[in-house]
């Protein structure tokens, strides 16, 4: 899907993305890269961020890999520093890196609930904390992804709707704190995106129903299909750009409306809890 924001839109700004080295993450790295933006990659594994990182380059970007966890402040603070360093200076923060997986609350051991909090929440706090100060010198913004799960009830998701409805109210006060500052803090919630390692996760054969029946999740979607992470990557373009000026503390949501009509087949997954 070619992209509907003219090339060069961000030309000569400076973005890092946390989760940038797969998924959703490394296609919205890419589409910055895109549109002009110099790209640094944020997450564990060193070679999945050289990978993306090797992507940009092959198509004439600039790309800098950053292994670090986002559970470290001090590891994520280094990071900004060295993106400001290479870069002169730091525009845009996506926050992306996550943690989830199909657990019932009643055996979810308090390390699994807490592991998940701390990478999507606490780690964007950490992300967004770090890069603040770089961030008021160029009015720059933000945006978390975060997911439906955080508004919409989730049988053997508490874990992760916690952990992204805490981000989306980190996102408002952000927003209302740092907007005299000039810099604008919204989210991304996306919808079942297909492709990604979310969907491997969270739609397993349990919920996808009989061999041969149509697919549960994709039923469940009102536009009737799952998303693209190109149409993920849309919305960022938008928050970040200048189309996105006004806009402050608000959640997108790219769900193909899959919000409006509730948890769907995975309340078939109750009994399991
Ligand atoms: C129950 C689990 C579990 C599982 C891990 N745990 N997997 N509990 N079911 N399937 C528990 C462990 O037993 C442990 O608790 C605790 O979680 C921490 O596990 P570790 O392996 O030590 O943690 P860590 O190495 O930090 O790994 C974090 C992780 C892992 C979240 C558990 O899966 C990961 O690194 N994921 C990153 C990639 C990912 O998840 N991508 C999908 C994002 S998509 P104990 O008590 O045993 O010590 C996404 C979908 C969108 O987010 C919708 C979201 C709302
Ligand atoms: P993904 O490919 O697994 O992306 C998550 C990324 O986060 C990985 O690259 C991972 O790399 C990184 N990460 C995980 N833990 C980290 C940590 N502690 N520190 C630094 N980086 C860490 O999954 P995805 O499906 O594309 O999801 C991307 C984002 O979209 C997530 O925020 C997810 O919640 C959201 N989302 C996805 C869907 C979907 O349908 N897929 C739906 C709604 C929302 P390392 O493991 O190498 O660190």
């Amino acid at each position: 899907m070619a992209s509907a924001f003219l090339p060069g839109l961000l030309a000569g700004r400076a973005a890092l993305v946390t989760g940038g080295g797969s998924g959703i993450g490394e296609g919205i790295a890419s589409s910055l890269a895109v549109q002009g933006a110099k790209v640094a990659l944020l997450g564990r594994t060193r070679e999945k961020l050289e990978r993306v990182a090797e992507k940009i380059r092959a198509v004439g970007g600039e790309a800098l890999v950053c292994p670090a966890d986002v559970r470290d402040y001090d590891a994520v603070d280094k990071a900004v520093h060295e993106v400001a360093a290479r870069f002169g200076r730091l525009d845009i923060l996506v926050h992306g890196a996550a943690g989830n997986f199909l657990a019932p609350a009643a055996s979810l051991s308090a390390n699994g609930f807490r592991a998940v909090v701390d990478i999507d929440l606490c780690g964007s706090f950490n992300a967004s904390r770090a890069a603040f100060a770089w961030l008021e010198k160029t009015r720059g913004s933000i945006v978390n992804i975060t997911a439906t799960q955080a508004t919409v009830p989730t049988p053997l998701q508490c874990h992760a709707g916690a952990a992204k409805a805490g981000i989306e109210k980190l996102t408002r006060d952000l927003a209302l704190e740092w907007a005299r500052f000039g810099v604008r803090v919204n989210a991304v919630a996306p919808g079942p995106i297909e492709g990604t390692e979310g969907m491997r996760r969270l739609a397993p054969p349990g919920i996808k129903g009989a061999e041969g029946a149509p697919d549960p999740m994709k039923a469940r979607v009102p536009l009737g299909r799952f998303g693209t992470i190109e149409e993920v990557c849309e919305a960022v373009l938008f928050l970040v750009s200048p189309a996105g000026a006004f806009v402050t503390g608000t959640t997108l949501l790219v769900d193909g409306g899959t919000s409006l009509v509730g948890a769907g087949p995975f309340l078939d997954l109750m009994s399991q809890g």
